[in-house]
């Protein structure tokens, strides 16, 4: 059976090897650049085994993960010793197969296999993993392994190539990150009545989980609800005029956002032409 390995014992680190574990894979090795770190990943793998050293766990296994921060993992691959019969595989949403280069040029195969998940702590990444779609980057053999992989994690996968990572990866950043940054600003927005960010969070919750279920269930464009999507000018030129007075910070968002809502409100099938139109004009002036 396939050898696993792990350079790097963080969230990601962590999540992957414990599931893959479950999941029938065998995990050999781990070091980190703390041994204490290897020792506490190890500890939650049957059969793993913590190294002091990253070289021993690229000798001790055949296929091995770096799950170092993104920035670190030129250099720790670029350090150690590698050959034919090993494969190299990073977990980095953005960067391409280069920075495994000098493993490549050594003999070994390479790979990258994003999670797209996000991962707060390990015991969070631990459950989340599985379901989770993966980007993989790799051809041939090593994307056959990696695919097989994120089926074992119940997960879809797609296949990327280096000119894909960048914007794959910007996508997942509008997703997820900047779902937060608006969940922020409707926070924000409570507070000019008084309420405060953690009764904000709490209450806009339940519409947030039936905002993705609806997505879920019926899909883009159809679960798009609100003033945009039945073409309601009264609403939207009252919400311009109280966030201009109120919080006019959010106004040049309010405006990016609906321009952008405004082509699947048409997917939708509710408005027509002339609505399209004159919210399209509404928006883009502000008035
Ligand atoms: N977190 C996410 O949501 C997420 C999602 C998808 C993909 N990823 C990817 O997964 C990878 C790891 O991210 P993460 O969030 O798991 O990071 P993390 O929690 O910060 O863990 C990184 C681990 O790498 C170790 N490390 C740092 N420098 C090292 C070096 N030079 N040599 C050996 N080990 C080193 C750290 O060691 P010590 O603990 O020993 O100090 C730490 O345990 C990244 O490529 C990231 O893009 C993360």
């Amino acid at each position: 059976m396939l050898r696993l390995g792990f350079i790097g014992a963080g969230t990601a680190g962590t999540a992957l090897s414990v599931k893959l574990s479950q999941r029938g894979y065998l995990v050999v090795a781990v070091a980190s650049r703390t041994f204490d770190s290897a020792q506490r990943l190890a500890g939650k793998v049957p059969g793993c085994q913590a190294y002091e050293m990253p070289q021993q766990v690229a000798e001790a296994a055949e296929l091995v993960f770096i799950t170092t921060p993104d920035d670190a993992i030129a250099g720790v691959v670029a350090k150690l010793r590698w050959g034919a019969g090993k494969t190299v595989v990073h977990c980095s949403g953005v960067a391409s197969l280069d920075i495994l280069e000098p493993a490549r040029q050594a003999g070994a195969q390479v790979g990258g296999f994003h999670p797209l998940q996000t991962f707060a702590s390990a015991q969070q990444a631990i459950q989340n993993l599985p379901g989770s779609a993966f980007g993989i980057e790799a051809e041939g053999e090593v994307l056959d392994r990696l695919a097989e992989m994120a089926q074992a994690l119940d997960g879809d996968w797609v296949q990327l190539q280096e000119g894909d990572k960048v914007l794959y990866h910007a996508a997942a950043v509008f997703a997820c990150n900047y779902w937060i940054t608006l969940i922020r600003v409707a926070t924000e927005l409570w507070g000019h009545f008084g309420a405060d960010s953690a009764k904000a969070v709490k209450a806009l919750v339940p519409l947030l989980r039936g905002t993705l279920l609806n997505v879920e269930s019926v899909g883009l464009p159809n679960c798009l609800s609100g003033p945009i999507a039945r073409g309601d000018l009264g609403t939207i030129e009252k919400h311009m005029a109280a966030l201009k007075k109120d919080a006019p910070e959010f106004l040049t968002l309010y405006r990016e956002l609906g321009l952008h809502t405004i082509p699947v409100a048409l997917g939708k099938g509710r408005v027509d032409d002339a609505g399209v139109e004159a919210m399209s004009k509404m928006l883009t002036t502000g008035a």
